[in-house]
């Protein structure tokens, strides 16, 4: 069985929109028994009388599977913070051997199973326990986010690094146009990055779709964009 973990350069780049893209893709393309997991979700959203772990719901939509929510986001809290910040002022105690028993359970019962990270590969999850430490744990083949813009080259190379540090098999980076702009950095970032990622593949450029998850997740459309738009051979060379 195989792992795509998805972090990110930051919060917000576009981690959930190219988790569920990668997710329907594997599971409608490829016939694949693709499983979901957002080990840790902050800031829930609110709805009427919920509060939902939205990028939880998006991954089990996108990838056909059937866990539970409980299952897929052990840890989810309502502060938009870290992890670590949110559980402290939640009163939360954080068990990564629970995480980590759900983990070998989910990798178990599917083909691919698909995790996101929550901002980047420096959040904290607990004391003295980052995203990295996360992925290092699990020697999870990672799949780098960043947005198309200024200062992705930084963020992009400052990821890559403390990844290889870590000895991470990183599968390659996409980026993610999730702002629609047209301005110097974003025509320029492909070549430069390109240039200095080196070995680490850029597996494409995720274009600027207005209302790609707009209620409910549309997954042959974001499977179809993916297929278009992404070389997807690397994720399964692990
Ligand atoms: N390619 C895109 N085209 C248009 N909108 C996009 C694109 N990518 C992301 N967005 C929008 O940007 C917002 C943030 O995207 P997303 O939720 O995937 O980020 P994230 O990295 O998962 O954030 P978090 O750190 O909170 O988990 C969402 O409203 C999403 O719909
Ligand atoms: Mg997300």
């Amino acid at each position: 069985m195989k792992v795509i973990f998805v972090t990110g350069t930051d919060t917000g780049i576009g981690k959930t929109v190219i988790s569920s893209a990668v997710s329907a893709f594997f599971s409608l393309r490829k016939k694949m028994n693709v499983g979901v997991m957002k080990p840790f979700e902050c800031g829930l959203s609110k709805t009427d009388k919920d509060l939902l772990p939205w990028d939880a719901i998006c991954l089990r939509e996108a990838s056909g599977s059937t866990d539970g929510l409980n299952i897929i986001s052990p840890y989810t809290l309502e502060a938009p913070c870290a992890p670590e910040v949110a559980a402290m002022i939640e009163h939360v105690s954080i068990d990564i051997s629970l995480v980590d028993k759900i983990f070998q359970g989910l990798k178990r019962s599917h083909d691919l199973l698909v995790i996101e990270g929550a901002g980047g590969v420096l959040v904290p999850i607990r004391e003295h326990f980052f995203f990295i430490d996360l992925i290092q744990k699990w020697n999870a083949p990672t799949l780098v986010v960043s947005r198309l813009g200024l200062g992705t080259i930084n963020h992009t190379l400052l990821t890559i690094h403390l990844l290889k540090e870590r000895g991470i098999k990183v599968l390659g980076v996409i980026l993610n146009d999730n702002a629609g702009s047209d301005d110097l950095p974003t025509q320029t970032n492909p070549t430069i990055l390109k240039k200095y990622l080196a070995d680490i593949p850029i597996l494409g450029i995720f274009p600027h779709v207005k209302d790609l998850i707009k209620g409910n997740v549309d997954r042959e459309r974001m499977a179809d964009i993916l297929a278009k738009n992404i070389n997807t051979d690397p994720l399964l060379e692990q």
